[in-house]
């Protein structure tokens, strides 16, 4: 069998969520598959600067050390989120000291990653699932107000003028919020705020969303006329509101689960002339995210290699064209 990433070189490139373990542990399936990298946490906030002006860029340097060896490109995640950032930087600030802290760490973090990381994610998740409201309540638009995102690209373009400055965020094919993350990045554009690409994290499972919305979703973005690329791609086995825990996949799980990765690749490779990289949020499924989330220590299966690291339908799915 060719590398997943052979298959798709004249389409997009293709990604993996790692973390310091898994560049170990999982090896054999990066180099064979994949050609882009994105660490699971440990290029975020928390991660790298956890008290002021005292980083920690180890576990980063091994991921890069990694990707380096192995000829990889280097995505950037993440400057600014609500999440996995640390209270010293919310404390006593004002929108100035906020905004300098802002900056301060991706100086530090951004140059010093300049030659090696291709694009970041400059800002996670700030659009609101539910219908009234627009933004996400945090922090940032609390203590900077409503043109934190203008000034986040604005910055990260003078710090990085070649780097691809992405905003990512999920639910991404789901209406109303499609509509709200295509509005914000194209008012942005329309002031002139330097925005690359959307990122679409893409983390479904086998019920939601319909291919129908994904490929609508798609049709919209692509109405920006800046990048695409997909970031964090998974599908649960589980409806999202489903707590229950199944010991092992049914066969017919999975199949739904190979009919949804064979038709969102299909429909990504109609757009392959925007679409620059799919990054999937894990490797195998012996290790993901979703063993922890929505429901703690729950097995979920929801990768494109299975816990013994083979290949699983899906794989052969997303390469039968
Ligand atoms: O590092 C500590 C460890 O010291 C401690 O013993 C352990 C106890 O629970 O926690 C460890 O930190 C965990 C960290 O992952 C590293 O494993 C955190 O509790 C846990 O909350 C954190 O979860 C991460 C999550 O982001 C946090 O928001 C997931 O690994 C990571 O996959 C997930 O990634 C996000 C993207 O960045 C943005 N989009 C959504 C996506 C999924 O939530």
């Amino acid at each position: 069998m060719i590398g997943l990433k052979d298959k798709y070189k004249d389409y997009f490139k293709i990604g993996a969520a790692v973390n310091y373990r898994t560049v170990d542990t999982h090896k054999d399936l990066l180099i064979k598959h994949f050609n882009s990298i994105t660490c699971e946490n440990e290029t975020k906030y928390d991660n790298l600067q956890k008290e002021e002006n005292n980083y920690s860029f180890d576990h980063a340097d091994r991921i890069l050390g990694f990707a380096k060896d192995n000829n990889m490109f280097m995505r950037g995640h993440t400057f600014v989120w609500h999440n996995q950032t640390p209270d010293w930087v919310f404390k006593d600030a004002t929108r100035d000291i906020l905004l300098d802290r802002m900056k301060n760490h991706m100086t530090h973090v951004g140059k010093r990653y300049e030659k090696d990381f291709y694009c970041w994610d400059v800002v996670n998740e700030a659009i609101e699932d539910k219908g009234h409201m627009f933004y996400r309540k945090s922090p940032w638009i609390d203590i900077i107000g409503e043109d934190f995102m203008d000034l986040a690209f604005t910055y990260a373009k003078e710090i990085l003028p070649e780097a691809d400055l992405y905003y990512n965020d999920y639910n991404e094919s789901n209406f109303p919020k499609r509509d709200k993350i295509y509005r914000a990045v194209k008012d942005m554009l329309d002031r002139g705020v330097p925005v690359d690409g959307i990122g679409l994290q893409c983390h479904w499972n086998i019920y939601s969303p319909s291919m129908d919305d994904f490929k609508r979703a798609m049709e919209q973005y692509a109405k920006l006329g800046i990048k695409i690329q997909v970031t964090e791609m998974d599908i649960s086995l589980y409806e999202f509101k489903d707590d229950s825990k199944l010991d092992k996949p049914s066969s017919e799980l999975i199949s739904r689960q190979t009919a949804l990765y064979r038709e969102g690749f299909k429909i990504l490779r109609d757009y392959k002339d925007i679409v620059d990289t799919v990054t999937l949020w894990g490797v195998a499924d012996d290790e993901t995210w979703l063993d922890y989330f929505p429901v703690k220590d729950r097995k979920n299966w929801p990768l494109l290699f299975d816990e013994a690291h083979e290949p699983k339908e899906a794989l052969y799915a997303i390469m039968d064209f």
